[in-house]
């Protein structure tokens, strides 16, 4: 038992880093669900401790060499005492640990605000709708009007509510260190809100991680996203700059070869605007040059990006970009020099540059 806790420590040392841990929550709902967990967890480590000594306490009493060979200690059958105790305190506990779980629960569920307007019929609340794909995240802000991939962007200090759906298998949506997880099914919403009161350090730097929570596939593990928190005033402008993408199409430090390949290889299944053009099959890429990973988790650099562009499977098994038996991606195997044009064009979408 203490190795294995031992052990488990160790594991917990990892959780270092504010943005990850579970255990430095940030916001309302990360921080009650952290007083749930240290509540179940003081009363559980109380059972095993003092099941523990007495368990310990009755083998001592009652060995073989302190009772004699031979000798069977005295038989109890039977005792109204006993079973009065060892049945009422588990009912305590189990109702200290199981009224604030199923009120705290409840609380969370509570999306009446989702629908609430003000006097010109706008939605009041921020809701953001999330699919989770193979193996990758959308984000749309339908009273924004704005779609996005891979990087949530919440404004700090207000309830942000979520709608979660999954477009293929099914997903769970987690930001370890704000909040969740809560399961994303192909077939019913899961409603949802979480707060943030810790703005990332800046765009790139301080940003809050997210996972997919559940076994969906080869490249479950790598299923990952970031949360960038901003203060309120810098969320609308944002907002402002997303919406103003409508037509974007290259960055000044672009080539023609790249935007041209891009429209032939890659249009068809990735969107660059962040307004409305929804229900393409890939990620949106319009702030691609402002996210903080390629792929989701490899480090964001041009390298990387070609080297993903090259050869998608290799990084993420089972994605979508390859074709149906694994051997060439979708769009077919480009020239270096396409792919290098390719790779500087997207890293030149950004709404923040
Ligand atoms: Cu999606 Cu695991």
């Amino acid at each position: 038992l203490f190795s294995l806790l031992a052990v488990m420590m160790v594991f917990l040392s990892g959780c270092g880093e504010d943005y990850l841990s579970t255990l430095k929550p940030s916001g309302e709902v990360g921080k009650q669900q952290l007083n749930l967990l240290l509540l179940t967890t003081v009363i559980m480590t109380l059972v095993v401790v003092i099941v523990s000594v007495i368990y310990l306490l009755a083998f001592l009493k009652y060995r073989r060499s302190r009772v004699g060979e031979n000798v069977i200690p005295k038989q109890v059958e039977g005792s109204h005492t006993l079973e009065v105790i060892w049945t009422v305190i588990p009912i305590i506990l189990l109702l200290i640990i199981a009224v604030p779980v199923v009120t705290t629960t409840y609380k969370f569920a509570d999306v009446a605000a989702m629908d609430e307007v003000d006097e010109e019929g706008n939605k009041t609340a921020l809701t953001i709708n999330v699919t989770a794909k193979l193996y990758w995240w959308e984000f749309e802000y339908p009273n924004q009007g704005i779609i996005t991939a891979q990087e949530l962007v919440v404004p700090t200090g207000e309830k942000v509510y979520f709608n979660l759906k999954a477009a293929d298998v099914k997903h769970s949506f987690w930001i370890p260190a704000v909040g969740g997880k809560m399961d994303t099914n192909v077939e019913n919403l899961n409603k949802f809100y979480l707060v943030f009161d810790k703005e990332s350090k800046d765009l790139k730097d301080g940003v809050f991680y997210g996972k997919c929570a559940e076994l969906c596939g080869p490249s479950h593990a790598l299923m990952d996203f970031k949360v960038k928190a901003l203060s309120p005033d810098a969320f609308d402008a944002w907002v402002d700059a997303m919406k103003a993408t409508e037509g974007q199409t290259a960055d000044k430090a672009s080539s023609d070869l790249g935007e041209a390949t891009f429209a032939n290889s890659c249009l068809g299944c990735h969107a660059i605007s962040g307004s409305g053009a929804g229900g393409t099959p890939g990620p949106n890429l319009t702030t691609f040059g402002d996210r903080n990973r390629v792929a989701g988790f490899l480090e964001h650099n041009e390298e990387n990006l070609k080297a993903w562009i090259k050869n998608p499977e290799e990084f993420k098994p089972g994605n979508l970009m390859m074709n149906a038996d694994g051997t060439a991606p979708i769009y077919g195997n480009l020239s270096d020099e396409e792919i290098e044009a390719l790779a500087t064009y997207i890293m030149g979408l950004s709404v923040e540059k």
